[in-house]
C-alpha cells in the first residue's frame, strides 16, 4: 500500500511535531468551546479510540443511531489539532459538527499547549492515560503502519495530571482501569458528566465498546483511514495490560525501569503495568 510520505519533524513550543497537527493552529488557539463541550485529552494510543467511542455512545447512541452506522469515529469525534489533505480533516470542517452540543473532541497535544487554546478553561477534560511499556509498545506497532510523532510521554501524562489538581473540570482516566472494569470507569465518568443513563443504556455501552465488537467493526476500528496500513498492523491491535513483556528483554526491561524512575522522581502518578 503507498502510504504519503512521513511528514519531517520540526520543533512546536518544545514539542516534535509535523505540520499535520500545527498548520491549522489559528483555527484552534480561536476554537469556540460551549461549556458542555468534552476535550479528550491523551498520549497517543493510550485508549483514545475507546473512551471517544464510549463518551460517543454515551451522548448520541440513543438519540442518533444512524450516526452509529454511518459516521466514522475520527469524524464523529474529530480531532482538533488535525489537519490531513487526504483526509479532509481540518477544524474548520468540524465546527458545525462540534456546534451540536456535548460533541467530544480529542487532541493528543501536551498540557503546556493547550494553555494556548483561548477557550480552554470552559472546557471539560476527559485525559486518559496508559501505563509506558504498554503504551511504547503500542506506539511502535502503530508507528510501523502510520505516520505520527507526539513528543514526550513523560511530559504529558504529568503535566495533565498537574492540570488536574487545579482544575476541577479534569478527569484523569487509566487504561488499565478501563480494562480491569470498564463498567466502574464508565460510572465514574457519568459522574463527572452529571449524566445518568439507565443501567441497560451503560450495559449497551459496555457491549459495544468491548474490544472484539470494535475490532469488528468499521467505523471505529479505524480500517477506512487512508494514511494507515492495515497489512503491517491494526490499529485494535490486541488491546491488553503487560503486551510489553512480549516485546522487551530483561535487560531493556532494566533500562527502561531506571530511566523511568529518575524522570518520574517528581511525580505522585502512579502507573500498573500489570493487572
Ligand atoms: P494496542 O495497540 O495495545 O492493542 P488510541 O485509540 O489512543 O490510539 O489507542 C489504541 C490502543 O487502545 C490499542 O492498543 C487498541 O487496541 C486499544 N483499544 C482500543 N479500544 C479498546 C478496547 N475496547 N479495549 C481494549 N483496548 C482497546
Amino acid at each position: 500500500m503507498d502510504l504519503p510520505p512521513r511528514p519531517e519533524l520540526f520543533d512546536f513550543h518544545g514539542i516534535s511535531m509535523t505540520h499535520c497537527f500545527t498548520d491549522n493552529w489559528e483555527n484552534i488557539q480561536n476554537f469556540q468551546a460551549k461549556q458542555d463541550d468534552i476535550l479528550i485529552a491523551t498520549y497517543p494510543k493510550a485508549g483514545t479510540t475507546w473512551v471517544s467511542y464510549m463518551l460517543d455512545l454515551l451522548y448520541f447512541g440513543q438519540t442518533f443511531p444512524e450516526r452509529q452506522i454511518s459516521t466514522s469515529i475520527y469524524q464523529t469525534v474529530p480531532f482538533l489539532e488535525i489537519n490531513f489533505d487526504t483526509l479532509d480533516l481540518k477544524t474548520e470542517v468540524f465546527l458545525p459538527l462540534v456546534s451540536t452540543r456535548n460533541t467530544s473532541v480529542c487532541e493528543h497535544i501536551s498540557s503546556n499547549i493547550v494553555n494556548y487554546i483561548k477557550c480552554f478553561l470552559l472546557l471539560q477534560v476527559v485525559y486518559v492515560a496508559r501505563n509506558a511499556k504498554d503504551n511504547v509498545v503500542s506506539f511502535f506497532h502503530f508507528d510501523r503502519m502510520n505516520k505520527v510523532v507526539f513528543g514526550s510521554w513523560y511530559d504529558h501524562v504529568n503535566g495533565w495530571w498537574k492540570k488536574k489538581q487545579t482544575h476541577s473540570k479534569v478527569h484523569y482516566m487509566f487504561y488499565e482501569d478501563l480494562i480491569e472494569d470498564a463498567g466502574q470507569e464508565l460510572d465514574k465518568l457519568c459522574h463527572f458528566l452529571d449524566m445518568s443513563p439507565s443501567v441497560e443504556t451503560k450495559t449497551w455501552i459496555l457491549d459495544r465498546a468491548q474490544f472484539h465488537n470494535m475490532k469488528n467493526n468499521t467505523m471505529v476500528n479505524h480500517s477506512v483511514v487512508p494514511v494507515m496500513d492495515f497489512e503491517i498492523s491494526h490499529f485494535m491491535r490486541k488491546g491488553k495490560v503487560g503486551d510489553w513483556k512480549n516485546h522487551f528483554t530483561v535487560a531493556q526491561n532494566e533500562m527502561f525501569d531506571e530511566d523511568y524512575k529518575m524522570k518520574m522522581t517528581d511525580s505522585t502518578l502512579q502507573f500498573r503495568t500489570e493487572i
